[in-house]
């Protein structure tokens, strides 16, 4: 398995650091091949090349089976236009590497159901995967640009039935693997894209007679994310809505650097946990590589098709968290001991070499 590491910007190269590590140990554990090679983008690269995404790294992407990403952007361009800036290293990077879907779970962790801004008997039992259409919409339609001496600006959203249908498929399909709910979500009281995606939707529905299908405006799939949140099990939208939506469920579950997410259905799969470059905690030592390491876990489950080696990091992160570790993100108010980057990451690589190990020890028998 050859993975192509891109660390980034700001706290990316700290938790990059944690969760190619744990990819790196679990792999040895499960006697899996695994060649990596380090690259730069967004604002690291752009100050090293003049490009967000240069030749290099899309050279070393594109003939990777997998990218490991930590995260993009710092204020150090923010005079810049959104084309000229880190962010488009990363939208660059997606597609190139052509993954249409992407996944990202956001479930209650018992360990940490105190931490939630929701009260526990809302929020307990909450389990969700929300899968984003990630290479279309606002994000990509053109055309899009400044107008008239930049007194104006615009973008466009545009579907294709073939975009919506291909999305639709890799959700139902996560649906049928867990308890067969799907919610689209869209805006299609408002939006011709929205009238097409609920459409197609619900064509594609007629393939998956087991799964239950509703469909929501976006507006209502916020407020019900805060008020009943374990209604939902699989939510499917599209790259704007979902890029918010998923912030906000993230939070649900105590911090945005608990999630992890992977983009696939294209030639090489991206995982990256779901929280920003953080600049503002930076090379403290303080980021939460929890979501970055169950990045790694999920690369296991979809590329490497490990599902063991991808339970065993989960399992590891969970057991450090059962015993009462916290990263400053994640720690109540008042807690006597912080876990630092290094410390969480390394405590979580233990764990999860242990056990691997003890699960290809049950194998040898
Ligand atoms: C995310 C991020 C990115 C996005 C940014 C950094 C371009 O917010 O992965 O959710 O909007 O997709
Ligand atoms: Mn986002």
């Amino acid at each position: 398995m050859k993975v192509t590491i891109l660390p980034g910007d700001g706290i990316g190269p700290e938790v990059c650091r944690q969760s190619a590590h744990v990819l790196a140990e679990v792999a040895a554990a499960f006697d899996i091949p695994l060649e990596t090679e380090e690259h730069l983008v967004g604002g690291a690269a752009i100050n090293a090349t003049g490009s967000p995404f240069p030749p290099e790294t899309e050279a070393a992407c594109v003939s990777s089976n997998a990218v490991l990403l930590g995260a993009v952007g710092s204020p150090e361009f923010d005079h810049l236009p959104p084309q000229e800036r880190p962010e488009i290293g990363l939208l660059k990077l997606r597609q190139a590497l052509g993954g249409f879907a992407n996944l990202r779970p956001a479930a209650a962790v018992p360990a940490l159901i105190d931490s939630s801004p929701l009260r526990r008997e809302i929020f307990e039992g909450t389990d969700m995967l929300i899968v984003r259409e990630l290479l279309g919409g606002l994000y990509f339609g053109q055309p899009r640009g400044f107008a008239d001496n930049d007194t104006e600006a615009f973008n466009t959203m545009r579907y294709s039935v073939a975009e919506v249908e291909r999305v639709a498929h890799v959700a139902f399909q996560a649906a049928r693997r867990r308890r067969k709910k799907l919610t689209s979500v869209d805006k299609a009281n408002v939006l011709e894209t929205s009238r097409l995606w609920r459409q197609t939707v619900t064509k594609v529905a007629g393939e998956y007679p087991d799964v239950a299908l509703d469909h929501l405006f976006v507006d209502a799939c916020a407020m019900h994310l805060v008020t009943d949140p374990t209604r939902f099990d699989v939510i499917l939208t599209e790259n704007l809505f979902g890029d918010i939506l998923s912030d906000e469920a993230a939070v649900l579950t105590g911090s945005l650097g608990m999630l992890p997410s992977a983009t696939i259905g294209g030639a090489v799969d991206l995982y990256e946990p779901i929280h920003g470059s953080a600049p503002e905690i930076a090379g403290k030592n303080v980021a939460n590589p929890l979501g970055a390491i169950a990045s790694a876990a999920m690369l296991f489950r979809y590329t490497a098709k490990n599902e063991e080696a991808a339970v065993a990091i989960e399992d590891a992160i969970n057991w450090v968290l059962n015993k009462g570790h916290r990263t400053a993100d994640i720690a109540e108010e008042g807690r006597m001991s912080i876990s630092s980057t290094t410390e969480m990451g390394a405590m979580v690589a233990a764990r999860a070499i242990e056990f691997a190990n003890v699960k290809n020890a049950y194998h040898a028998v």
